[in-house]
């Protein structure tokens, strides 16, 4: 932790809810972490009431938390978007309560599908830091790309949140030749060995976050992850970049990763295991404040459980007394859509 901002560690529990701190006191050494994206601004947002009800010690927005993607890019239509969003009550409630990491994903980077070569990517990036509120001095400011991590720490145990920027510095994408098509939808696997996902400065920092001390480790990837089956945007596209992370996880000696990501319009829960990966990578996909996908199907060799196609936000509830990981998927009433418990024994915590 040498190095870290005083603001980039979070102490759960210490900045409780208002009205909220008794029960708060009752959680003991668990930390709970609030996860949503694709949150439309012009559609009613009931989930951040769900979200707030279940008091998370800190929330990550992840990605496409607001829409300003439309061509040509208009960096008045993005703020307006913002502001826009602002104006949802129970959102700015959850944002003023909760300590949160936000990254983008497309459709506030302001092109859809859009990586490395989007020429507006510094005024949406400026707009990103306005509106959420990122400090003067924050290493987001006087570097390229907005990858960034956060400590909670509670009861003497560390939960580190890693968030990557898969925008950013990202290859263009082998396109299709069946748009469309199950599994060829929008984009091809491209093994390219030169095309990258993070781009070389931020494989570097993510090295360096891997190697330090922490009990578990939230990755934050826009995108996802671990899933296979389809061919809209994922890791998946760029295969060499993904199989460079899961060594990456391996090499380090990281233990205790868990990803969650957004972006598609739908929830699923992922698990992947074996090949270089040291133990198994779970992933939850947490997209619907707005507008989930209703019609959404697709193969899920590696997905647990059904796909949720009702508007929802996740949680990742870190229980370190009962050494357990709950990843769940939560609807408008809180009703839990999927879940799934892992032992801490499977993850390779100790
Ligand atoms: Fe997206």
């Amino acid at each position: 932790m040498t190095g870290l901002a005083r603001r980039d560690v979070i102490v759960a529990g210490a900045a409780a809810l208002a009205g909220c701190a008794s029960a708060d006191a009752g959680r003991g050494a668990r930390v709970r972490i609030g996860v949503a994206s694709c949150a439309d601004q012009d559609k009613p947002q009931p989930v951040w009431d769900a979200a707030l009800a279940e008091r998370p010690d800190f929330f990550v927005f992840a990605g496409d938390n607001v829409y300003a993607s439309e061509r040509p890019f208009d960096i008045a239509r993005l703020r307006r978007a913002y502001d826009t969003q602002a104006q949802h009550a129970n959102f700015e409630r959850l944002r003023a309560a909760v300590p949160h990491l936000a990254i983008w994903d497309d459709h506030d980077f302001g092109l859809n599908d859009g990586g490395a070569a989007f020429e507006h990517k510094q005024a949406s990036k400026d707009e990103l830091l306005r509106f959420w509120r990122v400090a003067a001095d924050d290493p987001r400011r006087a570097r390229e790309g907005l990858y960034h991590a956060q400590w909670i720490e509670r009861a003497g145990r560390r939960v580190q949140v890693i968030a990557l920027d898969t925008r950013w510095f990202r290859s263009p994408l082998k396109v299709t030749d069946q748009r469309g098509a199950p599994g060829r939808e929008r984009y091809l696997p491209d093994a390219d060995p030169a095309k990258t996902m993070l781009g070389a400065a931020q494989w570097q920092w993510l090295e360096a976050r891997l190697r330090e001390s922490a009990d578990v480790r939230v990755i934050v990837s826009s995108i996802q992850c671990v899933v296979e089956g389809h061919g809209w945007e994922c890791w998946g596209n760029l295969p060499a970049e993904r199989d460079r992370l899961y060594r990456l996880i391996r090499d380090s000696g990281a233990r205790g990763v868990v990803v969650v990501s957004g972006d598609r319009h739908i929830g699923a829960l992922y698990r992947e295991a074996g090949g270089v990966l040291p133990h198994p990578l779970y992933e939850m996909t947490s997209s619907g404040v707005t507008h989930p996908w209703a019609n959404a199907k697709e193969d899920g060799p590696n997905r647990m459980g059904p796909l949720v196609t009702v508007p929802h936000y996740g949680l990742v509830d870190i229980d370190f007394a009962a050494q357990r990981v709950a990843l769940s998927l939560r609807g408008t009433t809180n009703q839990v859509l999927q879940a799934h418990r892992i032992g801490f024994d499977e993850l390779g915590i100790t």
